[in-house]
């Protein structure tokens, strides 16, 4: 691959970031619950924390719980994912707890992310977001993105927002 990997851990002023470990189940299960989603087993949830970290060397790119200093608590993840991109201009993930919001969290954690994008050589981000969205827009307006085009699917319109970087 053409690409640095991204680091398995990143330390921001307030967060530490860090690859999926089995334990995170539990606030992985809580995150699903949040969306929505169908809830998956504990042993699913633990299936799918161990694949999202085995999967992490290989691809180069992954996502990463958050945490504050000195706290155990998990808060959500951020990182780079394929979604509907590609390796070589992935997007940008991020999700957060509902009692995490309104923080400053996600945008804190999303610029270290840009800067471990920048670094592993890549030249430009993608973050799709629905249009409904507002929180998301704002957290990428605040980390440079700006809105390039709109998709759409069976559940609405997609925004596609970019970060040259
Ligand atoms: C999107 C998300 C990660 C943001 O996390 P966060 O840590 O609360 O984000 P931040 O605090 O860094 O920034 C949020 C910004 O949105 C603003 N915001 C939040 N709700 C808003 C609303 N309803 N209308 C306008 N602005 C809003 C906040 O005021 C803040 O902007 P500011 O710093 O200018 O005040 C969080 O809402 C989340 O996890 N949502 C569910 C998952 C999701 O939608 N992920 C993104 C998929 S594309």
């Amino acid at each position: 691959m053409p690409y640095q990997p991204m680091p398995f851990s990143l330390t921001t002023e307030r967060l530490n970031l860090q690859l999926w470990q089995a334990a995170d189940a539990t606030g992985y299960r809580e995150l699903v619950g949040e969306r929505g989603d169908e809830l998956p087993t504990l042993d699913e949830a633990r299936d799918e924390v161990r694949e999202a970290r085995a999967s992490a060397p290989g691809r180069g790119i992954h996502c990463m719980t958050l945490r504050l200093h000195g706290d155990d608590e998990f808060l959500g993840y951020c990182g780079l994912v394929i979604g509907r991109a590609t390796i070589e201009e992935p997007e940008i993930a991020y999700e957060l707890l509902r009692r995490a919001h309104g923080n400053g969290y996600a945008t804190e954690a999303a610029s270290a992310i840009v800067d471990a994008a920048r670094a592993t050589g890549r030249t430009r981000l993608w973050s799709t977001v629905r249009a409904w969205n507002t929180p998301s827009f704002r957290v990428l307006e605040k980390i440079g993105f700006r809105r390039d085009h709109t998709t759409s699917d069976e559940k609405g319109d997609i925004v596609w927002n970019v970060l040259d970087l």
